[in-house]
């Protein structure tokens, strides 16, 4: 696969799995904006290894996904630094999990707001864009969560990723036929959005995993990296697990 010169935008790429994928898509020769809303230095530093490893071009840019003026002036820096965007990784997630009673409001819709209004909002201003250029790729990063219910601690990150399975299937058809999209949904991965699960609770969840093991972030960025090839020139509006199987 090769991404040489193509501009690729990851939300929420200073860590885990954006991280890994703006490096992979790097590697494969593509220029690639590092996005990010709290870790500075760390956007700062990928770009750095970036450069340093791949010499290829990047922007680093911290922009909120879930406001608008932030996503807006994202894509202008964008645009006025390469003149065009080929493929875009909606990435940026949180999950705020705690017991369904102390869920409040405000938490609800805070999650709502990055997973799922700040992927509709990046789709919405790329989108138009790549329907000008006739040309794009369009990849959400959702999760099984949208489609498995299990814990009630996820209720809301759960709705917003379920969200982000219905704006790729209303987004493939209404960029048709010129821009793809599709969306991938990750099992458990090895990031630091689960760096405080317990112990018990972790070897339930790998005893119902095939591989029995969680994902490396790698694994996640090498299937965006294949949905946003040449080679899936033909998948559209498809939802696919990487979950390792399960039982
Ligand atoms: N880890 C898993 O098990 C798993 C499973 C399924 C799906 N996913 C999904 O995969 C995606 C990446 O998850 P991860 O595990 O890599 O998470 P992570 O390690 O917690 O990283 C989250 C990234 O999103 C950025 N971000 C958060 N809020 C943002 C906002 N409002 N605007 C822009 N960027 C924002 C963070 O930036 P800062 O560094 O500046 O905070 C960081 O770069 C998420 O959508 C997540 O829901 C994860």
């Amino acid at each position: 696969m090769n991404f040489k010169d193509r501009v690729v935008v990851v939300t929420g790429s200073s860590r885990g799995i954006g991280a890994s994928t703006v490096k992979l898509f790097a590697k494969k020769g593509a220029k690639v904006v590092i996005n990010y809303v709290n870790s500075d230095e760390r956007a700062e530093s990928l770009a750095n290894e970036i450069k340093n490893n791949y010499g290829v071009e990047t922007l680093v840019v911290r922009a909120d996904v879930s406001k608008e003026e932030d996503v807006k002036d994202l894509v202008c820096q964008i645009v006025a630094r390469f003149g065009h965007i080929d493929i875009l990784v909606n990435n940026a997630g949180i999950a705020i999990d705690t017991l369904l009673e102390d869920k409040t409001k405000e938490n609800f819709l805070k999650t709502l707001e990055v997973n799922l209004v700040g992927t509709f909002l990046m789709s919405r201003e790329v989108g138009s864009i790549m329907l000008n250029q006739k040309h794009g790729i369009i990849i959400q990063v959702s999760s099984t969560n949208g489609i498995d219910t299990e814990y009630p601690e996820s209720i809301d990150y759960d709705a917003s990723k379920a969200g982000v399975i219905s704006l790729t299937r209303n987004l493939a058809k209404a960029y048709a036929p010129y821009v793809r999209v599709n969306a991938i949904c990750p099992g458990w991965v090895n990031t630091d959005m689960n760096q405080f699960l317990d112990q018990e609770f972790t070897k339930n969840e790998l005893d119902k995993i095939l591989l029995h093991r969680f994902a490396d972030p790698d694994e996640i960025a090498k299937a965006i990296l294949f949905l946003a090839s040449d080679e899936a020139s033909y998948i559209n509006g498809t939802i696919l697990r990487v979950d390792g199987g399960c039982k």
